[in-house]
């Protein structure tokens, strides 16, 4: 790495600009009153349009892929080794419904921030970068989720094209209607030879880096994880007429499947297991009929997969028991299954370095019990991530909050990395 003194910008007015970035993405939504922007909608293109002006202002050059990924791309500024790889650093622009504004959005932010300081810096790296921001980390929209990263780390199932949003538009007809193209997702993956690997800053969503009063900690793992989708198929019947000991009624097997998912759950403290139900739909949904169909969602997280696979097996156990014994059929459909992601101790090193050196102390490392594209793009070689203090660990939820001091480091933070993994490129050669 080579670099020349510049009136750069100071930690803090990084942290200022970075709020302002995040405010002018947090005001694209499809509601006026709280933050919800989902994946291939009006808002996504919206944001992502931003995102590519403000790439396109770093000297990026930019392009929409065909799974709506908007990517901003640097060649490398000298040669050297890795002079044909690029380094990939990412996050995600859709949100969650009444969202925070720094989820994912930060990621994307700060990668861009980090170009353009080490620009600023004069600083020219010996391989390309490349800005990724993704459109479906929180696989809100459609049942399957980290669509667009798993088509960037050519891990794409083309089976999940056909799945439908709650209107029934299908991921195919949305992608298309969005400008994507489903017919292109294969060509659009990296080939691993040209990855360097894959960094991604984001909000930590939990408490620890408060409690231990640090702004940055470097993640060694993404947490095991799987999401279902539970029907259950009852009978409708009239509420007045049917005695209670003849019904089939969908809703209350459904209610006796969810409080045993919460036993399971709690009795795997040991491996961070944990499940949820976070959406449920009952059909027909009168009060004056017996539940005849009811759905529902399950998300199982674990640190390491044996642990969640054995709780996935107990919990689909339970719903054969519960099917006997209230003569409903119940059938269960896993959407999405993902190992445990580790970080690679290369990259945990880099980040640690870069992260002690803006901290003063050693860089805490901590594992992410939340979902993020890296378990996508670590398919591709070395990922890592930075995680940026949030306050009280508050996420998916509009009160999500991160300091502009602790932004400011952030972006410092990427810059240090990055310079970091340039310097350990040099001293390979
Ligand atoms: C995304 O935030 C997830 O962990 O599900
Ligand atoms: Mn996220
Ligand atoms: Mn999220």
């Amino acid at each position: 790495m080579s670099a020349v003194a510049s009136s750069a910008p100071s930690m803090r007015e990084l942290g200022e600009k970075a709020q302002r970035m995040i405010d002018a993405l947090a005001a694209i939504s499809a509601d006026p009153d709280r933050l919800t922007r989902l994946y291939l909608t009006p808002e996504h293109k919206r944001a992502a349009e931003l995102v590519g002006e403000w790439m396109a202002a770093s000297g990026l050059s930019v392009r929409m892929d065909a799974a709506g990924t908007m990517r901003g791309s640097l060649p490398p500024g000298r040669s050297g080794k890795s002079s044909n790889k690029a380094l990939l650093i990412g996050s995600h622009i859709d949100t969650v419904i009444d969202a925070g504004r720094y989820d994912g959005n930060l990621g994307v932010v700060v990668a861009v921030l980090a170009v353009e300081t080490l620009k600023a810096r004069g600083v020219k790296l010996p391989f390309g970068l490349e800005i990724l921001a993704f459109g479906d980390e929180e696989g809100v929209r459609f049942p399957v989720t980290l669509t667009s990263s798993a088509v960037a780390a050519g891990v794409f199932d083309p089976k999940a094209l056909a799945v439908t949003d709650e209107g029934d538009t299908s991921l195919a007809a949305a992608l298309t209607a969005f400008g994507g193209d489903p017919t292109r997702l294969q060509q659009e993956a990296y080939a691993r030879p040209g990855v360097l690997g894959y960094l991604e800053v984001h909000i930590e969503q939990g408490p620890v880096l408060e409690r231990v009063n640090e702004p940055l900690g470097v993640v060694t793992a993404i947490a095991s994880q799987s999401r279902h989708r539970v029907r259950i198929k009852g009978e409708a019947g009239h509420a007045g007429t049917v005695p209670m000991g003849m019904r089939h009624d969908a809703l209350t097997a459904a209610a006796e499947i969810i409080l045993e998912i919460e036993a399971i759950a709690r009795k795997g403290k040991k491996h961070s297991l944990v499940a949820t139900v976070g959406h449920v739909e009952v059909m027909p949904g009168a009060s004056n009929v017996i539940p005849a169909d009811v759905r529902f969602t399950v998300d199982v997280r674990a640190a390491d997969d044996a642990a969640r696979q054995a709780a996935v097996e107990t919990i689909k156990n339970f719903a054969r028991k519960i099917d006997r014994r209230r003569h409903v059929v119940v059938g269960v459909e896993t959407m999405m299954e993902k190992s445990v992601a580790r970080c690679a101790p290369r990259l945990q090193k880099a980040i640690g370095t870069a992260v002690a050196a803006i901290q003063g102390k050693p860089a805490r490392a901590l594992m992410s019990g939340a979902g993020h594209d890296g378990q996508s793009m670590v398919q591709l070689g070395d990922f890592g991530m930075i995680f940026v203090r949030c306050r009280a660990g508050i996420s998916h939820n509009p009160n999500e909050s991160v300091t502009i001091d602790d932004m400011g480091a952030a972006v410092e933070a990427l810059v240090g990395t990055i310079a970091e993994i340039a310097r350990q490129e040099s001293a390979e050669r």
